[in-house]
């Protein structure tokens, strides 16, 4: 085990392909989104968000065209006129869903998400994920799930690969209600489309919980709608 985490169980590996299944899961479950956590204070080598970029570019695209692009933002005064637009948006949501809600998960997603929006031009590597065109309308359904299908599933790759290296990073969105704004400072064309911001940095800590999900069978339907998957044995 690398970083000492108590959710480790070593020694399951699957019999045909040798992956190392509770390693495996280990990584999937507990590569969270990470604010609170992020070292402030140390820089980030660009080699290694170039390699986490190498194993995103993996991830699945519509058609196997290569039409994501990526860019490491770590110009202070850059940082800063993004958070600008980050904050306009993120801080009245935050305070309108902390009045709201009274479930002390949330709340904590809440505080956390508080910490980014005072700290994001703090955080040593802003990785920006695009794509080239702009999204289809929005009626277009199928076009539409195609489009962000073939770059959104190389973010969370990324944020794999980076957690795995002992990097955190935090899926965010907020600013891009300023995209065309923030577009102008990046000097980013008008063609091409801005799907998340993801601040990376190495994390402080060692252990990550998995967050509590519902089980599978209780959000899996066989063959028809809320048709459920028989438990063990029932199958005739
Ligand atoms: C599409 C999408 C957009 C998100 N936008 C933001 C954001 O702008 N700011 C933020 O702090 N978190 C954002 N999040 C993170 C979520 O608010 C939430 O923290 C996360 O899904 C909880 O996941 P965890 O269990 O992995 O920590 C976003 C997540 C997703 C998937």
């Amino acid at each position: 085990m690398t970083d000492n985490d108590p959710n480790s169980t070593p020694g399951t590996r699957h019999p045909r392909t040798g992956f190392d299944l509770a390693e495996a899961d280990r990584l999937l479950k507990t590569t969270k989104q990470v604010r609170r956590r992020l070292d402030l204070s140390r820089a980030v080598p660009h080699d290694e968000i170039l390699e986490c970029i190498d194993v995103a570019s993996h991830a699945p695209m519509g058609g196997n065209l290569e039409r994501n692009r990526w860019m490491i933002i770590e110009d202070p005064a850059t940082k800063q006129e993004i958070a600008e637009r980050y904050v306009a948006v993120g801080a009245p949501y935050l305070d309108g869903h902390s009045q709201a809600t009274q479930d002390q998960r949330a709340e904590r997603v809440i505080e956390s998400g508080k910490f980014l929006i005072e700290h994001l031009a703090d955080v040593p590597a802003l990785v920006l994920a695009l794509r080239l065109d702009r999204p289809p309308p929005a009626e277009a359904l199928g076009a539409t799930a195609a489009y962000y299908g073939s770059v959104l599933p190389g973010v969370w790759s990324f944020q794999l690969a980076a957690r795995a290296r002992g990097l955190g990073s935090a899926w965010t969105t907020f600013h891009l209600e300023h995209e065309a704004d923030v577009a102008d400072v990046l000097g980013i064309p008008p063609t091409v489309t801005q799907v998340c911001l993801l601040p990376v940095a190495y994390y402080t800590g060692d252990t990550f919980s998995p967050a509590p999900r519902r089980p599978a069978r209780e959000v899996t339907y066989l063959n028809r709608w809320k048709q459920p998957v028989e438990p063990p044995g029932d199958a005739t």
